[in-house]
């Protein structure tokens, strides 16, 4: 099923065109339900996906407002520089690796087991970057497994990178990043980690129109070898390490966590400490194993921070569904931040916790 949701996204560049081509994934998938065939999980390494890089990006800077006084500012892709990057590859059959990506051309924001969502920037994702901005003393200060599922552009994970390195640090930090689309991991969400590197360590070409003398030319930057290893040694030094995973929240995905373990087998070491997820719940269908993924990919002591909108009117999924499912397994929920605008849905930043 494909689906646009009739309410303010918060989408990244201008409106996209359909082309017109159904997309046919020649990536694993496995059934979970009779007539339903979802992509199968499968883990990346950074280095697997370094190597999938473009060797430029364009990029443009979100501001998130915080306080009066206080702006975040995390770069990011641009979608048009994605939509550039899938055409040459189109056209180039020793480098079409896309299996017809053609959800990034179409206006739609998801394609149903297809296309969830993530090339671009939801708008409860800036409200998760908040929160995390609010309550950074929880991850700045001690070592962490951080799992961010349903990352798309990955803004927390960008916002918790560019801040880590932008101060020494003596902290062991593990990050994955979980995108049911391996296409949207090479895309956009690597791309934005370089980017929310390189604006840590002060490397990213200036967009201040002052600086730039009103040049319309959007900003590039170019992945170079240099780039990519002073990256790699930069990561090295913090203490932080990256992991991917593609595919459907399910079992595999759980026994890949775990480092092939039989599902539902897992171990302390492997457990995260801090899980993030932005609008991950507007799927009824799915909500089930979004669920287990907490079950089992988050620590007792852990803390799920989870954003999202009240009602996904159109799809059906809503925060009480989540909730709901939440209390009949007695762990804690939570709301910590509510945003609402005008007669606009509400928006929610939870956290979960198992005790
Ligand atoms: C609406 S997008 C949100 C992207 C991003 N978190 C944001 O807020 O901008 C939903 C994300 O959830 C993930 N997702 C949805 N259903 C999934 C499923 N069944 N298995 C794995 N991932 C799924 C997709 O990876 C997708 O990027």
């Amino acid at each position: 099923m494909s689906f646009k949701f009739n309410f303010d996204i918060e989408a990244d560049g201008e409106d996209v065109e359909t082309v017109g081509v159904e997309a046919t994934p020649s990536v694993p998938v496995e059934e979970t339900s009779p007539g339903s065939s979802k992509i199968s999980a499968q883990l990346h390494s950074l280095d697997e996906l370094i190597a999938k890089l473009p060797p430029h990006i364009a990029f443009s800077p979100l501001a998130i407002p915080l306080t009066p006084s206080k702006t975040i500012t995390i770069p990011r892709r641009e979608l048009f520089d994605v939509k550039m990057q899938l055409m040459a590859e189109d056209n180039n059959p020793s480098t079409n690796t896309n299996q017809n990506f053609s959800a990034a051309f179409t206006d739609e924001d998801i394609r149903t087991n297809t296309y969830e969502g993530g090339l671009k920037s939801w708008e409860c994702s800036s409200d998760l970057v908040k929160q995390l901005a609010t309550d950074s003393e929880i991850w700045i200060n001690s070592d962490h497994r951080i799992l961010e599922l349903g990352c798309g552009t990955a803004l927390p994970s960008c916002y918790i990178l560019q801040t880590l390195l932008s101060k020494p640090s003596d902290h062991r930090v593990h990050l994955t990043l979980a995108d049911y689309n391996i296409d949207v991991l090479r895309l956009v969400t690597l791309p934005n980690l370089f980017l929310a590197y390189l604006h840590a360590t002060d490397n990213l070409p200036s967009t201040d129109p002052s600086v730039t003398e009103g040049s319309e030319e959007t900003p590039e930057i170019e992945l170079t070898p240099t780039v990519i290893s002073s990256f790699l040694s930069t990561l090295q030094s913090h203490n932080i390490t990256i992991s991917f995973l593609s595919g459907s929240w399910s079992p595999t995905m759980i026994s890949l966590i775990h480092g092939g373990l039989e599902y539902p087998s897992t171990t302390s070491e492997t457990m995260y400490s801090l899980l993030l997820a932005s609008e991950t719940i507007y799927s009824p269908s799915s909500i089930p194993d979004f669920v287990d993924m907490i079950e089992y990919a988050l620590s007792n002591s852990g803390k799920g921070y989870i954003a999202a909108k009240d009602v996904y009117f159109g799809v059906g999924g809503s925060v009480k569904d989540f909730v709901d499912m939440i209390e009949a397994k007695t762990w804690k929920w939570e709301i910590i931040r509510e945003e609402k605008r005008g007669v606009g849905v509400g928006r929610v930043v939870g956290v979960v916790s198992k005790s």
